[in-house]
């Protein structure tokens, strides 16, 4: 069946989309553990280029999995095709000429690599949120470290569920002690350099973040 299916080379394509939005699109791919501060950078990063005239849009773990990915639990198999569904829409979207924030835990290295291998060369960018566990129980904004060890949670990350670091990560993010705004324009000055911003970009001072 697949095998009759061509693809379609159209006439506006990712480079048309993109000149139209006056930007380089990319994916700025955050992984790390739960609580590690994922969601708040990659939300304040977006609120930060929208701010400033850029063309967004942010994919987030927890409303995925409301409902693109609401079949998928937490067994790797379902992570697996939980990232390689997101990866396919963060795809799309950058072919649509956006720069893409996804924030999932995507804790296997061989599923983030096949995200960055579907990308055209240089726009996956990935950001290791770079968290110890002992912080991330420490938080625990939702409750669920506290869950997962008494062992109303199975197949928890961190806790009875693996996590493979990054090991060449475009940006890595010290998360147990960089503020928001320092992580930001950790964020910034790496787009800067690659030449993802435009021209004059601006860093962010200390309080803009609360
Ligand atoms: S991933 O591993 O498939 O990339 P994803 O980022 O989509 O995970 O979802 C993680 C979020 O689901 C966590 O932030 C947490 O709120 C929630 N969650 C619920 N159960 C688990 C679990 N067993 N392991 C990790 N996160 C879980």
């Amino acid at each position: 069946m697949r095998n009759n299916v061509v693809w379609h080379h159209h006439p506006v394509d990712q480079s048309v989309r993109a000149g139209q939005k006056d930007q380089r699109p990319v994916v700025i791919w955050f992984t790390g553990l739960s609580a590690s501060g994922k969601s708040t950078l990659a939300g304040a990063l977006e609120w930060i280029l929208t701010a400033q005239g850029y063309h967004t849009y942010l994919l987030d773990g927890d409303n995925v999995r409301h409902g693109l990915c609401k079949d998928l639990g937490f067994s790797d198999t379902d992570r697996t095709e939980n990232i390689r569904r997101v990866g396919e829409v963060a795809r799309l979207m950058a072919d649509a000429g956006l720069i893409v924030m996804a924030a999932f835990i995507s804790p296997f290295r061989a599923d983030r690599q096949i995200v960055r291998e579907i990308l055209p060369p240089g726009q996956f960018i990935e950001v290791f949120m770079d968290a110890s566990l002992e912080v991330c129980k420490e938080r625990d904004p939702k409750g669920l470290y506290i869950k997962a060890e008494r062992g109303e949670i199975k197949q928890f990350t961190g806790i009875d569920s693996p996590y493979e670091v990054p090991l060449e990560p475009e940006v890595h993010v010290d998360a147990d002690r960089l503020s928001v705004p320092e992580g930001i324009n950790l964020l910034l000055d790496y787009l800067h350099e690659q030449e993802i911003l435009r021209g004059g970009y601006q860093r962010v001072e200390e309080s803009i973040v609360a």
